[in-house]
């Protein structure tokens, strides 16, 4: 079954930056109406004018929302009623991670990852999963990760959202198998972004580039496969590769590998406190 991604009138969230962005970019051509949702409102109206250029006859729909606040999703989905009556696919994109031992992470920050990567795309789904399902038609694509199907110390939480959303995907897919409603997932492996600056590496090394993929291939294998229906759609060779690879492994191994350089985890910390 393949979404009705034509036409739609699509709901996009994490809209201001990285693949996001490229989402709304790629879909600026096909879709009806495009509904921007982030915080940052003057990335979203820059978004707007670029989106536009591509199509003028495009419905663009600012929408600046904090998703970490269900009250204020449950205001933007009000506001949106005159505009915008009938959602048709809802992309549940925005996120973001932290990294580090997670005795040092900042509570208040790991509190609100939990908020948006895990309460904020539930409560939206939740709320516009029924009409879809009444109307025998709809779409949802959710962005988890490829820390949705493996682990990795130091993204303690981060990967613990993931995997609530990998499983709650798999779920909910099944349920509205026989009513007309596509749910998707896009388990990206390492995308260039603003991810990594938000999520405060303190460690010395980062993420090699040669596993990174842009943001705009991202979004283009990401739509490509929800477009066809797929259940887990894994953008770029890299990271599918990445992906069969840890599966194979025996978990025990896997385990013992990873503990091996956990202790780099606590250096900057520990450095820090001996001063
Ligand atoms: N980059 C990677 O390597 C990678 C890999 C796998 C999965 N992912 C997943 O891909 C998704 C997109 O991440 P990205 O890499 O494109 O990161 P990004 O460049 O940092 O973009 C994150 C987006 O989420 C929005 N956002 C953050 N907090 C929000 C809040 N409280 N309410 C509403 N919107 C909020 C941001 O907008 P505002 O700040 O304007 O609100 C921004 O538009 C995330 O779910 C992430 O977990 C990323």
């Amino acid at each position: 079954m393949r979404p009705p991604l034509q036409q739609a009138t699509i709901l996009l969230t994490g809209a201001s930056a990285g693949i996001g962005w490229a989402m709304a970019h790629e879909l600026a051509t096909t879709a009806r109406c495009l509904i921007l949702v982030a915080r940052r409102q003057e990335r979203l109206e820059a978004l707007k004018a670029e989106l536009l250029k591509r199509n003028a006859t495009l419905q663009v729909i600012v929408a600046p929302c904090d998703l970490t606040d269900t009250d204020a999703i449950d205001d933007l989905l009000t506001q949106l009623k005159a505009q915008a009556p009938q959602i048709d696919i809802l992309i549940n994109n925005a996120g973001f991670g932290d990294i580090g031992a997670f005795e040092f992470g900042d509570w208040d920050k790991l509190q609100r990852m939990i908020a948006l990567n895990i309460t904020g795309l539930t409560y939206l789904t939740h709320r516009l999963i029924k009409p879809m399902r009444e109307r025998r038609s709809g779409g949802i694509l959710n962005v988890s990760s490829g820390f949705g199907l493996s682990f990795m110390p130091g993204f303690a939480v981060y990967v613990g959202t993931k995997h609530y959303v990998t499983g709650f995907t798999e779920c909910l897919r099944c349920e509205v198998a026989g009513f007309g409603v596509t749910v998707s997932q896009v388990c990206p492996g390492p995308v260039t972004t603003e991810f990594e600056a938000i999520a405060e590496n303190p460690l010395e090394h980062s993420v090699p580039s040669f596993l990174e993929i842009s943001a705009e291939h991202c979004a283009r294998e990401s739509l490509r496969g929800f477009a066809k229906g797929k259940a887990l759609i894994v953008p770029g060779w890299r990271a599918k590769f990445l992906l069969w690879f840890s599966r194979l492994s025996p978990r025990p191994l896997t385990r013992f590998v990873l503990s091996l350089g956990s202790k780099t985890l606590y250096k900057p910390n520990l450095s820090d406190s001996s001063d």
